[in-house]
């Protein structure tokens, strides 16, 4: 039997109070329908339908990597007419089984789905629908059953009575059909309720006058299957895979001091013997090699690290690469493009961008360090500035190997600094400069003796002090 999957992600969501479609709010870093496409692709679906319409531009290039296939549903007149768009691209497949879900629920257990469905393709119903006994069934369609325990039919919250309001068993959201034999019902349904859409809910009730109710499969774990359909909804849902994740590391041998307060995205891969202090943030594609320990409030964004480096308080990295045994911040910035190759030190208040480090280098306190290479073992002084940009271009700066750079320095780019060279503190380094040289752009120094004393007798050094003791 071929296997289909729909996907209703056309709504605007006009709960979420925001002018962005529901589905692509992200949760943990990727849009709900993302979480949702990544859960299903497991079942290996013979094509996967999305239903799109508000922001449709946005969504769907999210398909692709899925090999999903948006179908329009212009304007959005209700889930019925949603699944009403599929009709041809079905009818053209041929006979199937069709998985229905709507698209905000993103946390979806593709066992328990898979195992409904192998349930369903045994059973010979021409519907079924995945039901959750909820505390609060405040805002789901309740699932009304008559005498004999057969699904009659499903009642929206705002078209229920206060006795129906009190069933505490509700609509999923997800179903299964059997097609073509379902799509025909399609055309039956109408749009006389409360919100004047088509519900895709009131297949429930035509199948059970017509003789032939449909299945229900009541799921084990309600909260996987809860619909997002509020920001609060949104920020439990991301409450629960956020500590799903944080305990799958900690299982595997990361150390998380506080896991009330780590944010570990999805795709973020860690190696054991990790050390995760409070309040840290790792996202995107980060990856941590073994023994890396980073300290409170720190957050890296698509950052490898090598084993036993150091990230210490109040870090943001982004984009960056850095070797075994590295030292970095408290408070550093690196931006994309930064590589640091082994037992590189970045202290305090150091931002780079796509600029290299090589082995053993340093930059310990209050430099910005951009399109630059930094040979291995050189110093960078505190307060060294790569003067990269000349208000039109970007420009490289390039140091050699050993080379010791004094503070305050600004390196004017393009500008090379060759190996084992010496940069005086305070040096504007305008040319390049030659291996084992010192280079100097000091003002000379002044001292003009017994100063102070002349100046007293006529008053103006007096006069200055004494602001200096008002103020
Ligand atoms: C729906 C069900 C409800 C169920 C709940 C479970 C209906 C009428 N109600 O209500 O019984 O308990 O889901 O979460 O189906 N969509 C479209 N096109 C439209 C309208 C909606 O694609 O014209 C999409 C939305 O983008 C969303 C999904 O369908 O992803 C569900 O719509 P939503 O408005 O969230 O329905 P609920 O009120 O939650
Ligand atoms: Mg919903």
């Amino acid at each position: 039997m071929r296997r289909f999957v729909i996907v209703l992600a056309a709504g605007l969501g006009t709960r979420m109070k925001s002018t962005r479609a529901k589905v692509l709010h992200p949760l943990l870093g990727r849009p709900i329908l993302v979480h949702l496409l990544e859960a299903l692709s497991p079942l290996g679906a013979d094509r996967t339908l999305v239903v799109t319409g508000y922001q449709a531009d946005v969504v769907g290039p999210l398909l692709a990597p899925f090999g999903a296939t948006p179908v329009l549903q212009e304007p959005q007149l209700g889930t019925g007419h949603a699944f009403l768009c599929c009709r041809k691209e079905l009818e053209e497949e041929g006979p199937g089984e069709v998985l229905l879900v709507a698209g905000d629920v993103p946390l979806l257990p593709v066992d328990e789905v898979h195992a409904f469905w192998k349930a369903f393709s045994e059973a010979s119903a021409p519907a079924a629908v995945i039901t959750l006994r909820l505390g609060n069934p405040f805002g789901y369609g309740r699932i009304l059953r008559d005498g004999r325990g057969e699904v009659e039919r499903i009642v929206e919250e705002k078209d229920a009575t206060p006795t129906q309001r009190s069933v505490a068993e509700v609509n999923s959201g997800v179903y299964l059909f059997r097609v073509p034999s379902v799509l025909a019902l399609l055309d039956s349904l109408g749009r006389e309720n409360a919100q004047g859409e088509y519900y895709l809910t009131d297949l429930f009730r035509i199948l059970h006058r017509d003789g032939s109710p449909a299945l229900s499969f009541e799921a084990r774990e309600p909260g996987r299957w809860l619909g997002v359909n509020s920001q609060a909804d949104l920020a439990r849902a991301t409450g629960v895979l956020r500590r799903e994740i944080v305990e799958r590391w900690m299982a595997s041998g990361v150390t998380i001091l506080d896991p009330d307060t780590t944010w570990i995205e999805p795709a973020v891969r860690i190696e054991s013997g990790v050390i995760l202090h409070p309040f840290v943030r790792l996202c995107g594609m980060s990856h941590l090699s073994r023994d890396v320990e980073i300290r409170a409030l720190s957050v890296l964004y698509d950052t490898n690290l090598g084993p036993g480096t150091i990230v210490k308080e109040y870090c943001v990295l982004e984009g960056t690469q850095a070797g075994a045994s590295c030292f970095i911040g408290p408070f550093c910035h690196t931006r994309p493009g930064t590589i640091l190759e082994e037992r590189v030190h970045l202290g305090n208040f150091v931002e780079t961008k796509k600029t290299r480090m090589g082995v053993g280098a340093k930059a310990n306190h209050l430099s910005y360090l951009g399109d630059a290479t930094v040979g291995a073992r050189s110093n960078i002084g505190a307060g060294t500035i790569t003067c990269n940009y000349d208000g039109a271009k970007k420009h490289p700066t390039v140091l050699g190997e050993g080379v010791f750079v004094g503070s305050d320095t600004q390196l004017v780019a393009p500008v090379t600094v060759g190996d084992g060279a010496y940069v005086g503190a305070g040096t504007t380094v305008t040319k390049d400069v030659p291996a084992g040289a010192l280079v100097i752009s000091r003002t000379p120094q002044k001292v003009i003796e017994g100063w102070v004393a002349r100046k007293k007798e006529r008053g103006m050094v007096k006069a200055a002090q004494g602001a200096k003791e008002e103020g």
